[in-house]
């Protein structure tokens, strides 16, 4: 299987996500000096500098997509839709998220009384609110991007790239642990009228 790891940072081992010595692993993620570590670590996969939001990759090469932890530093909107772009029909997704819980523990215990922290950490639980409500994220300064995700926000965004068979799944762990979503592109059976059947 061709397995995207999107925002691998140093790379990690993916037994748990399900990736066997079979599949052909590409990782991409923005900072060199984490590709440079993953290079070393990994050398039998393929790794690559891009954003999330403009991935390096030919559409419809790849049969899933997974990402740890990175989709919650991206702008939502744009990446489902490359990461569909990228998936041939019937292609999977999944993606590890951060709850609310984080960025409340992260304003309380890590950025109050600092101004600047404090000020990013509203701007993470705002842009997390924003998302809920719309299925979209905003940028900070410089096009920093951080927000939390809520299954509401997800199914909103996840639907309106084209995603279906849309699931979650919940895991305890510090500041309120994480969660993820699985999810599959559809076949399209007519190009001419794009109809998605599951
Ligand atoms: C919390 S780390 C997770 C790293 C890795 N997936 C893991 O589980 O150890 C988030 C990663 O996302 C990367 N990242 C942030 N924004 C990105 C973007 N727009 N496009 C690609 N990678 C991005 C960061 O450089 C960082 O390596």
């Amino acid at each position: 299987m061709r397995i995207v790891d999107l925002g691998c940072g140093a790379g990690r081992d993916l037994v748990s996500w399900g990736v066997t010595p079979a599949d052909q692993v590409t990782g991409l993620d923005i900072d060199d000096s984490s590709l440079a570590i993953a290079k070393s670590r990994f050398p039998d996969r393929t790794f690559l500098r891009g954003a999330g939001e403009c991935l390096p990759l030919e559409s419809e090469s790849f049969d899933r997509v997974i990402s740890a932890i990175a989709i919650p530093y991206m702008n939502i909107q744009k990446t489902l839709s490359e990461i569909y772009r990228v998936l041939v029909p019937g292609g999977s997704v999944s993606l590890s998220l951060h709850p609310p819980s984080f960025t409340i523990a992260e304003l309380l215990h890590k950025a109050i009384p600092n101004p600047a922290p404090t000020v990013f950490r509203l701007y993470v639980l705002a842009n997390g609110l924003w998302f809920h409500g719309t299925g979209r994220t905003v940028g900070f300064l410089r096009g920093r991007t951080e927000s939390f995700q809520t299954e509401r926000g997800m199914k909103i965004a996840m639907n309106r790239a084209g995603f279906v068979d849309l699931s979650f799944r919940r895991a305890a762990g510090p500041a309120g642990g994480t969660f993820a979503v699985e999810a599959r592109k559809s076949k399209v059976i007519d190009p001419s009228t794009a109809v998605r059947v599951p």
